[in-house]
């Protein structure tokens, strides 16, 4: 295969630091493990079967509002652009964009180094018009656009309601940065869950093939095989519900006896019933969205739902704030 020259900016982000994170979220109350660390290859593999599931919903719905919306997109954001994949996946989503828009340059941004590195090669070859860039840096710290991206106009996406992750005011927080990442006259393709019938919401985070339980105790077994944790993955079960006043379906490990985790020298008690919180993933109405994306100075242009209203995806483009200064 012939390979193009991709230009590949590292800016070597300092590695997760699991073992602190671990030990610090297993001594906090409530008890906490972060998302984030579901993301190893086999939970990665999960993860994809998950998406695949006649519960999931997410996945699919999503690809099928993009499908419609391509075009239009297209015509919102103009050709010659630069689009920028936060969380850069090589994903379908993101082909079927690059053929929609048509931009000059992409640039993909990702943490995880080798896999944003095989990505973006295979889209340089299979896009041989197309400009590739990658950037591997955690886009939650402030960092500098590579060379030519940070000229034209830019559209950044982010896909797959990954923004529910978020507290809500981290939530802003990245809104905000993604503002000044596509400033002056750049937007935001995002993908947002909505809220709904919570028995839908509760079938897609405890299906019955148990996919999901499988990847939310494989936390269990990477603790025990990565970080050396003596644990009975057995001795913890899945669950996830809606929490309605919060708006989230919340993931946890819980306990099924009283038993101990032992870790670095250290011993973590749990009682029957006690819990290791997991993930959140906040659902919004199109209202609430609009209320976080709007107090983070980008402005509503487009939303669009499939026929179910089960989720959505916005086009937020940059609010100018600089006004012509008078002579
Ligand atoms: C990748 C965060 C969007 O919240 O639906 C799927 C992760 N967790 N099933 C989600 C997930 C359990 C997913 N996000």
């Amino acid at each position: 295969m012939n390979q193009r020259a991709i230009r590949f900016y590292d800016d070597h982000p300092a590695p997760a630091t699991m073992l602190e994170e671990v030990l610090q979220g297993l001594a906090s109350r409530p008890r906490r493990i972060a998302p984030k660390f579901f993301y190893d290859e086999r939970g990665s593999r999960l993860f994809d079967a998950i998406c695949e599931l006649p519960e999931y919903y997410p996945t699919r719905t999503e690809m099928g509002i993009l499908e419609s919306c391509a075009d239009e997109v297209a015509r919102l954001s103009g050709p010659d652009g630069t689009l920028i994949e936060l969380g850069s996946g090589a994903s379908k989503k993101i082909r079927l964009l690059l053929e929609a828009v048509r931009p000059r340059r992409y640039l993909g941004i990702d943490i995880s180094r080798e896999f944003l590195r095989q990505s973006v090669q295979r889209l340089a070859h299979d896009y041989p018009w197309l400009e590739v860039q990658a950037a591997c840096t955690d886009f939650m710290q402030d960092f500098e656009l590579p060379g030519g991206a940070g000229e034209g106009k830019k559209l950044a996406f982010f896909p797959g309601s990954t923004i529910g992750n978020f507290e809500p005011h981290d939530a802003l927080a990245f809104l905000q940065r993604v503002r000044r990442l596509v400033q002056p006259d750049g937007a935001l393709l995002i993908g947002v869950d909505l809220k709904k019938d919570p028995q839908i919401l509760h079938a897609a985070y405890n299906d019955s093939a148990g996919i999901t339980a499988q990847f939310n105790l494989n936390l269990l077994l990477r603790l025990r095989d990565e970080l050396g944790a003596e644990l009975d993955p057995q001795g913890f079960r899945h669950r996830a519900f809606y929490n309605t006043a919060r708006g989230r379906i919340e993931m946890h490990l819980i306990s099924r006896r009283a038993q101990d985790i032992r870790l670095l020298g250290r011993r973590f008690h749990f009682e029957p019933g006690e819990s290791i919180h997991t993930e959140n993933s906040y659902k919004y109405t199109l209202e609430e969205f609009h209320v976080l994306a709007r107090g983070a100075g980008l402005r509503p242009r487009q939303a669009w739902l499939d026929s179910a209203h089960l989720f959505s995806v916005h086009y937020l483009s940059v609010v100018s704030r600089s006004r012509p200064r008078a002579a």
